[in-house]
């Protein structure tokens, strides 16, 4: 049987990281066999692509941008996510599809409609079967972050208010895919809402199969 696909979202600064790591140690525990990836970078080639995303110091062309991040995905996909569904694994990615609609899309403002198709390219279709979003206060995320900026951390209030309100909307959109937790608060408060959303979800996919 195939692995269930789970994926994390959230601004850089919403906890996120911690959380994935406490969520592995759940989900084992009960029992699942989990991969923990990554994008950008979670394959070797993509490794490659993340170095020049996060730290190129010249200009990057936003459409170049977003190919760049597609071109990430479909190598992880193909190399490393499918395979790891395939032999029955949980597979935990942190940042995926939503990741490219939220800040190239709502945050940068290329056309959101295009990015959907590119990532139903780029994914060959293969879809989170739960997404869960930290949403965070964005001056609470930028004092998270502090003083070691990468690239795309150094984007203006502006730019963290649009994408937290794209990842609101795209919530809005898919609310049985996408779970949204209340992440300004303590690691412990934010991992009981977590528990509360797989525990659910478990349960559901349980009585469907
Ligand atoms: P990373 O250091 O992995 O940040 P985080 O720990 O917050 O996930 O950097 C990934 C950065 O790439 C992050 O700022 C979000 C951005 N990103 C996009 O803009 N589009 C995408 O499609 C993906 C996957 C990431």
């Amino acid at each position: 049987m195939r692995g269930k696909f789970i994926t994390f979202e959230g601004a850089d600064g919403s906890g996120k990281t911690t959380q994935i790591e406490k969520i592995k140690t759940y989900l084992e525990a009960k029992g699942h066999e989990c991969l923990l990836t990554r994008e950008p970078g979670g394959s070797k080639l993509g490794g490659k692509i993340r170095e020049i995303l996060l730290h190129y110091d010249g200009n990057v062309d936003s459409l170049c941008e977003l190919l760049l991040y597609m071109a990430d995905r479909a190598q992880h996909v193909q190399t490393v996510i499918l395979p790891a569904l395939n032999e029955g694994k949980t597979v935990l990615c942190d940042r995926y599809t939503d990741s490219s609609v939220a800040y190239q899309g709502y945050a940068r403002g290329l056309d959101i409609e295009r990015i959907i198709k590119l990532n139903e390219i780029a994914t060959d279709n293969i879809e989170p079967d739960l997404t869960i979003v930290f949403d965070v206060e964005t001056e609470v995320a930028m004092q998270r972050v502090g003083e070691t900026k990468d690239r795309l951390e150094q984007e203006g209030i502006d730019f963290h208010k649009k994408l937290r309100y794209g990842y609101l909307e795209l919530a809005k959109k898919f609310p049985q895919r996408i779970k949204v937790v209340n992440s300004n608060l303590g690691i412990e408060e934010v991992f009981e809402q977590v528990k509360k959303i797989l525990d659910e979800k478990w349960l559901e996919t349980q009585i469907k199969s």
